[in-house]
């Protein structure tokens, strides 16, 4: 197969674990007799160095015309970078936000689960911990609070601040669809995740949910307020498998679930839209206290570039073999600083890409 694949390596760690999954894709690529193209795209920090603004609209175009987009991270020190001298629709978040919306990723999925090998770094009480988890979080990426109207004015000489909150039925009932596919395909149970004991918003989020769980009779779901989610993560995670919910919760929410595995870095994510083109990236931040240092942990984007395999290209035995990689080398006891333990073997950034594309078959 042959695969165009659009690369932002972006600031911070971004360029350095990037490389890493590059590494284990061209190795795919060997092994499986596949052929890559890669276009490197700028967004976020130094696309504003190279062209004053966070994301060009060549840029845009040339990201579309791209099979699929791997991305590291973007974003700097909002204390001491220059970006953030920019006004708001300038720095580097605001590029990310443009591609989500120019590109439709309407569908963000952010696995969280708890690596066997990985249990001592979960943060929760071992007999939480004991129990597992795996879930995955289906964020609302292009509606909501974050593309709303806003503003800031004075009003009888008080300064008055709006974000608007806007959710149609058929943005609700899109992801939702996705929600439920993905969940068929996995244990299937969704949790919807509203505030409907307050907003029309989640009201209609609820109801249209409940519509489209109508087709999925096989699929068990359930409502959560936002709040109670909030206390489920931390008190009884294996309750999850699907959590469906709108763009602002879910950005919290996926945090939370993310911090419980006490491993981010480890942590993929895809965002898609109607068709099999997607944006895969870490979880994690750009962490610009560690760039440049080669120690960054690189397997969140290695597993990103694995989800691109599965939804965008449908080569799932590739994405296995990705997948058991990282699994056989975090076996054999070798870590990187962030997931380190007394016993195990500590490597760099570098050093973790070429183990895990030596175990590639
Ligand atoms: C995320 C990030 C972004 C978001 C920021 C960088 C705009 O926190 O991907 O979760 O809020 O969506
Ligand atoms: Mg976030």
């Amino acid at each position: 197969m042959e695969m165009k694949i659009g690369v932002i390596k972006g600031d911070g760690i971004g360029p350095e674990i990037v490389e890493e999954a590059m590494k284990v894709l061209d190795r795919i690529a060997e092994v499986y007799g596949h052929s890559i193209s890669y276009t490197q795209l700028l967004m976020g920090g130094v696309s504003i160095d190279v062209n004053g603004v966070p994301l060009t609209d060549e840029t845009l175009e040339e990201a579309k015309g791209c099979d699929a987009v791997l991305m590291g991270s973007i974003g700097g020190d909002a204390k001491t970078s220059p970006w953030y001298q920019l006004e708001p629709s300038k720095r580097p978040e605001a590029g990310l936000l443009a591609l989500r919306k120019g590109l439709n990723l309407f569908a963000n999925l952010r696995p969280a689960m708890l690596y066997p090998e990985l249990k001592g770094a979960c943060p929760l009480k071992e007999e939480i911990a004991d129990r597992g988890f795996d879930m995955m979080i289906m964020r609302e990426l292009t509606g909501g609070l974050y593309f709303g109207k806003r503003s800031t004015q004075t009003e009888n000489g008080v300064t008055v601040a709006r974000d608007e909150l806007t959710y149609s039925e058929d943005e609700i009932r899109r992801i939702a669809r996705r929600g439920f596919d993905i969940a068929m395909k996995r244990r299937k149970k969704v949790t919807s995740v509203d505030k409907a004991n307050v907003l029309d918003s989640s009201r209609l989020w609820r109801k249209v949910t409940e519509e489209v769980a109508a087709d999925y009779p096989e699929v068990q779901l359930e409502n959560m307020l936002v709040d109670n989610c909030a206390m489920q993560l931390v008190k009884d995670p294996a309750q999850f498998d699907v959590i469906l919910t709108e763009n602002m919760f879910g950005d919290i929410l996926s945090d939370e679930a993310s911090m419980v595995t006490g491993s981010i870095g480890m942590l993929p994510s895809a965002s898609l839209n109607e068709t099999k083109f997607g944006l895969y990236e870490p979880s994690g931040g750009s962490a610009p206290d560690i760039a440049g240092k080669g120690i960054a942990n690189p397997i969140a984007t290695i597993l990103s570039a694995a989800m691109m395999l599965r939804f965008s290209f449908d080569l799932d035995r590739e994405a296995d073999a990705v997948e058991a990689a990282v699994s056989e080398v975090l076996k054999e006891g070798y870590r990187t600083i962030d997931i380190m333990s007394e016993g195990m073997n500590q490597i760099g950034t570098k050093e973790m890409g070429d183990l895990i594309s030596s175990h590639i078959r």
